[in-house]
């Protein structure tokens, strides 16, 4: 079984589209494991219990620094047996210290086309709103291995939406999650988990069949 822990910060719709990959049979031979949340009553969090996914909160508030915390989560992860760690929405700046831990086994869903849009200072609707005041006509999301930059990483999958006239940042957000995110991110998994895709060197190496 290929075991992945998915860190949340917020609503879990990413979670919620691994979930129901893996209940539709999409998703063979990988198990959620954890789900860990740095905000205490986050509904990511309800979605796992929903689903009887074992699930906490570690917040970065209960411990003394950065370092304590991190140790925490790594010896959380670890003890959950996870292969891969996917940060779904998660929003915790990463220690090296954290990556170190999990090197190459760590991705991120990002709601554009990295390099457009991505970064510090780019999150949540932030990156929507940077997009339309740009005035692309397509933006989308990008699955990336996570190393010591912010949204740096080696890309694995990505997939273009189209802009439509009119669009709010909230309405453009919504057609990314459904049109790309939700489909990426479960695809991304099950490559990895095929091991179809790997960090090598500090390159995705994609292996198609
Ligand atoms: C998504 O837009 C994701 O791309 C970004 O943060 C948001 C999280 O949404 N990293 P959710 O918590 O998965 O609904």
């Amino acid at each position: 079984m290929f075991k992945i822990a998915v860190l949340v910060s917020g609503g879990g719709t990413n979670l919620q589209a691994v979930i129901d990959a893996i209940g539709d049979g999409s998703l063979p031979g990988v198990e959620i494991v954890k789900v860990i949340s740095n905000k205490e009553g986050a509904y990511a969090l309800k979605r796992a219990d929903i689903c009887g996914i074992d699930n906490c909160c570690i917040s970065p508030k209960a411990y003394e620094d950065r370092a304590a915390y991190f140790d925490a989560m790594i010896e959380a992860i670890k003890g959950s047996g996870a292969d891969l760690v996917v940060l779904a929405g998660f929003l915790v700046v990463l220690s090296a210290e954290f990556i170190n831990a999990f090197r190459g086994r760590i991705i991120n869903i990002h709601p554009s086309l990295i390099p457009s849009f991505c970064g510090d200072g780019y999150y949540g609707l932030k990156v929507h709103e940077a997009a339309l005041r740009r005035g692309v006509k397509v933006t989308g999301a990008t699955v990336h291995f996570v190393d010591e930059g912010t949204d740096t990483g080696p890309i694995i999958i990505q997939k273009a939406v189209y802009i439509n006239n009119g669009d709010t940042p909230e309405v453009l957000q919504k057609r990314v999650m459904e049109q790309a995110e939700w489909k990426i991110l479960p695809e991304a998994i099950l490559a990895i988990a095929k091991g179809r895709v790997r960090m090598e060197d500090g390159r995705a190496i994609v292996i198609y069949e």
